[in-house]
């Protein structure tokens, strides 16, 4: 293919390396006259293993050559990948300005011409940046059918950044419309990329940095709490990554109901007292519940939206297949609910209010003791005839709620539960 790379910094400079080594026929633009007579003598204009032998190994082939001039660059490639810097304003915003730049002159070198060409953003732009950008700036050339635009998130770490763009670790393209596009282009992603639409491809970028951010983050502060306590936290946190069935793997990794329970509260509760008296301050695991209990109020806040008076709980204990009730989301949820006035009505087919012991009956007792009053043993009655239902748990089959469930009924799925769109009731998840 032919393609122009507009920014020769770490990303740029590795890119254009990278593909003219797979073949490909490279035009860079950069606005600095110094990165672009650095690559032209085949030299790296940044310190990263192997990208300079890339270099001069592309630029002996007579496959990589670099410029100042946009519009020579796009009149002579079929694809242009934009890899500009994306820098913070003081407040703290993105600045889109070099990708503005770059975008304007991409527009004003395609009008008036018939050749069509395709524009793939992989700086790292907030959801929604791409749409902006095409509506102000592209959408001329993305109507005639000359421009079709792409976000293809970069993933590469400056350092292994050539062996992480052979092999990247996560290949995602955005599309307009979240559709597979043309061989062509699906080419230079690959085959395996996942395909979404343009704000999703974006946000999974945010997602995956601040995981990162939030791993790395979480190990150090273990890391100093054992430190404090004369613990061996490398033995901890490499204990810790042995378990790939709940520490490093999806489990947990779903947006969903907040968390609760009789251990995942006391314990981060526990710990942050702890830490404190050994006066350690760990603001991550400090922030967990502030954060669980803002996901609550979220929860009620799109309960109390719906506008619907009448409110069936599907699932009351804090997970499906137990009868824990203890620090349960939706006992909360009913309890709000009940305080503002709503009817609720309750179907958890594995409560039985006659077993419940020690702790967990105390809790009940003192929060909800009409909860025997709420709560449905018959799935139809639960669910009436119309209302909003809060699905936390999948403790009813669908073909069971298609009998009951009618188009007067709402369903907000709090736990992802997607087949239950086939109800005749109109659908809401709750985080997506
Ligand atoms: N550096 C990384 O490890 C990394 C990894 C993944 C994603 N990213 C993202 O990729 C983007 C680029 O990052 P970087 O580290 O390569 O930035 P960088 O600052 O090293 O390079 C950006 C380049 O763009 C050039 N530029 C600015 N305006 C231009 C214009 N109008 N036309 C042509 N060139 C122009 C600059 O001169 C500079 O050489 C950013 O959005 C960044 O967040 C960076």
């Amino acid at each position: 293919m032919k393609i122009s790379i507009f920014g020769l910094g770490y990303v740029g400079a590795v890119t254009a390396g990278c593909l003219a080594q797979q073949g490909h026929q490279v035009v860079g633009v950069d606005v600095s006259e110094q990165k672009v007579q650095t690559l032209n003598r085949g030299e790296s204009p940044i310190i990263e293993p192997g990208l300079e032998e890339l270099l001069k190994q592309a630029r002996q082939r007579g496959l990589l050559r670099a410029c100042t001039d946009a519009a020579e660059a796009v009149a002579v490639t079929d694809l242009s990948l934009v890899c500009v810097g994306t820098p913070l304003t003081v407040s703290g915003a993105i600045d889109l300005g070099f990708a503005r730049q770059v975008s304007e002159q991409i527009a004003e070198a395609l009008r008036g011409r018939p050749k069509s060409h395709a524009l793939v953003f992989r700086s790292t732009m907030v959801p929604g940046s791409t749409r902006l950008l095409v509506e102000q700036l592209l959408a001329d050339c993305v109507g005639a059918g000359r421009l079709e635009v792409f976000y293809y998130p970069e993933f590469l770490r400056e350092g292994t950044a050539v062996e992480d763009f052979l092999n990247p670790a996560l290949a995602v393209v955005g599309t307009c419309d979240g559709l597979r596009p043309a061989a062509e282009p699906m080419e230079l992603f690959g085959a395996e990329a996942a395909v979404v639409n343009w704000s999703t491809a974006e946000m999974v970028k945010y997602a995956c940095n601040a995981f990162h951010a939030t791993k790395i983050t979480f190990a150090n502060e273990i890391g100093r709490l054992g430190k404090q306590l004369d613990i061996d936290s490398t033995a901890v946190m490499s204990l810790l990554c042995r378990d790939s069935k709940l520490n490093l793997s999806p489990h947990y990794l779903r947006p969903g109901n907040p968390f609760g329970g009789s251990c995942l509260p006391k314990d981060v509760r526990a710990l942050n007292h702890f830490s404190r008296q050994q006066g350690v301050p760990l603001p991550l695991l400090e922030n967990i519940l502030t954060s669980n209990d803002q996901h609550l109020r979220s929860l009620l806040q799109r309960i109390e939206r719906s506008g619907q008076r009448e409110v069936v709980i599907l699932g009351l204990s804090f997970k499906a297949n137990t009868d824990d009730l203890r620090e349960s989301a939706m006992v909360e949820v009913a309890q709000n609910l009940l305080g503002r006035g709503h009817r609720v009505r309750i179907y958890d087919p594995q409560l039985n209010l006659a077993k419940l012991v020690g702790s967990n009956k105390r809790m009940i007792d003192a929060k909800m003791p009409h909860l025997a009053s709420l709560l449905h043993e018959d799935l139809a009655l639960a669910i009436g005839k119309e209302g909003l239902l809060v699905a936390a748990q999948r403790c009813a089959s669908v073909a069971e709620l298609a009998k009951v469930v009618t188009p007067k009924h709402r369903i907000l799925d709090v736990n992802g539960w997607p087949e239950l769109r086939q109800l005749p009731a109109k659908y809401e998840g709750f985080c997506w």
